[in-house]
C-alpha cells in the first residue's frame, strides 16, 4: 500500500489557521494526494514534535507564530532567503533525510502585490511599519524590485536599525520613529506590525500616503483591520489585507514540497467570498 505523504502546520494558537484548507484546495486542484493537518505546538515542544513528525515519515511543515525563528534554528540547511530572513515558515524533508528551511513569506507578498494587484514597486517610495520578524522576511524581495527608497518606521528605532544594518548589502534602508514621518509621503505603506492582531493602529499621521498610493496589511481578519480601514479613509488606490499573501506563501511552499505550482486566483477569490458571507451573517 502506498503511504500518503503527510504535511502539517505547527503554531500556537493554531485553531483558526486557514492553511489546511488552502493546501487541501491546492491538492485537489493539482491532483496530488496529500494529508495536511494543523497542530497546536508550543515553542517549548517545537524541536521534539518536529523531530517526531519527520522520523514518522512526515514530508513537510509550515511554521507560524511563534515558531519561525525556532524553525530557522532547527533546519539542517537554509535557502538564501531564509538565511536573510532569520525566520523559516517552510521545512521540507530532502531525499537524504536532511531538513531544508525556506521562507516563502516575502515572495508571497511580492506575488500578491505585483501579480494579483498590479502594484508597481520599481521606483516606489515604500514605508514598512514595524521591525519584527515579518519585516526582515519581506525586505529582500522588495529591494530586488528597485524601489526609489525603503524606510522602516518603528516605535523602538534600534530594532529597525539592526535590520537595516543586517540587510545593508541588499540596498539602502532608512529608519525612523513615527514622529519623524511628519511631512514625508509614500506610494506604498506596508503594515508589518503585530498591532492588527489586537485591533490597534500604529500612530500614523495624515498625509503619509501620496495620491494614488496603496496600503497593505500583512495581517488578515474576517473584518477590515484597523490599518485597512485607515487606508480606505486616506483614499488609498488599494487597501488590502494579507489574505492574498497567505495563499501565495502557501502556493510557494506547495511548490517546494510537490514540484507543482498551484493556481491561486480562484482560491483567493473563494476565501474572500467566504469571509464576506461570514461578515454578512455576523
Ligand atoms: P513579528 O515577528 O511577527 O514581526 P514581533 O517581533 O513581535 O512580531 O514584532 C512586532 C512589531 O510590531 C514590532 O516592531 C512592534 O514595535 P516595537 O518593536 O516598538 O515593540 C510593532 N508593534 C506592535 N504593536 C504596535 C502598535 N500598537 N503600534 C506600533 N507598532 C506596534
Amino acid at each position: 500500500m502506498i503511504k500518503t505523504d503527510t504535511y502539517a502546520v505547527f503554531g500556537h494558537p493554531i485553531n483558526h489557521s486557514k492553511s489546511p484548507r488552502i493546501h487541501r484546495l491546492f491538492a485537489e486542484q493539482t491532483g496530488q494526494i496529500i494529508e495536511y493537518t494543523a497542530q497546536d505546538v508550543s515553542a517549548e515542544s517545537f524541536a521534539a514534535t518536529s523531530k517526531q513528525f519527520f522520523v514518522a515519515g512526515g514530508k513537510g511543515l509550515n511554521c507560524t507564530v511563534p515558531l519561525k525563528e525556532l524553525a530557522w534554528q532547527y533546519a539542517d540547511q537554509l535557502t538564501e532567503r531564509a538565511h536573510l530572513a532569520k525566520a523559516v515558515n517552510t521545512l521540507a524533508c530532502q531525499a537524504d533525510g536532511s531538513i531544508l528551511g525556506d521562507n516563502t513569506d516575502g515572495v508571497g507578498l511580492l506575488n500578491d502585490l505585483t501579480v494579483n494587484h498590479g502594484i508597481t514597486l520599481r521606483g516606489a517610495r515604500i514605508l514598512i511599519l514595524g521591525a519584527g520578524g515579518a519585516t526582515r522576511g519581506i525586505i529582500p524581495p522588495l529591494l530586488e524590485q528597485q524601489p526609489a527608497d525603503l524606510t522602516i518606521v518603528n516605535r523602538t528605532v534600534s530594532k529597525a536599525q539592526i535590520i537595516a544594518q543586517d540587510l545593508a548589502t541588499l540596498g539602502t534602508i532608512r529608519t525612523c520613529d513615527y514622529t519623524s514621518l511628519q511631512g514625508q509621503q509614500f506610494d506604498l505603506i506596508l503594515n508589518a506590525t503585530s498591532a492588527s492582531l489586537s485591533d490597534q493602529l500604529p500612530p500614523l499621521t495624515d498625509n503619509l500616503l501620496c495620491s494614488g498610493g496603496s496600503c497593505y496589511d500583512l495581517a488578515y481578519a474576517n473584518q477590515a483591520t484597523a490599518f485597512v480601514q485607515w487606508g480606505v479613509e486616506h483614499l488609498a488606490a488599494h487597501s488590502l489585507d494579507g489574505l492574498g499573501m497567505l495563499v501565495e506563501q502557501a502556493a510557494e511552499a506547495f511548490y517546494i514540497w510537490r514540484g507543482i505550482r498551484p493556481e491561486t486566483t480562484a482560491i483567493i477569490k473563494l476565501l474572500n467570498d467566504e469571509r464576506q458571507i461570514t461578515n454578512i451573517n455576523g
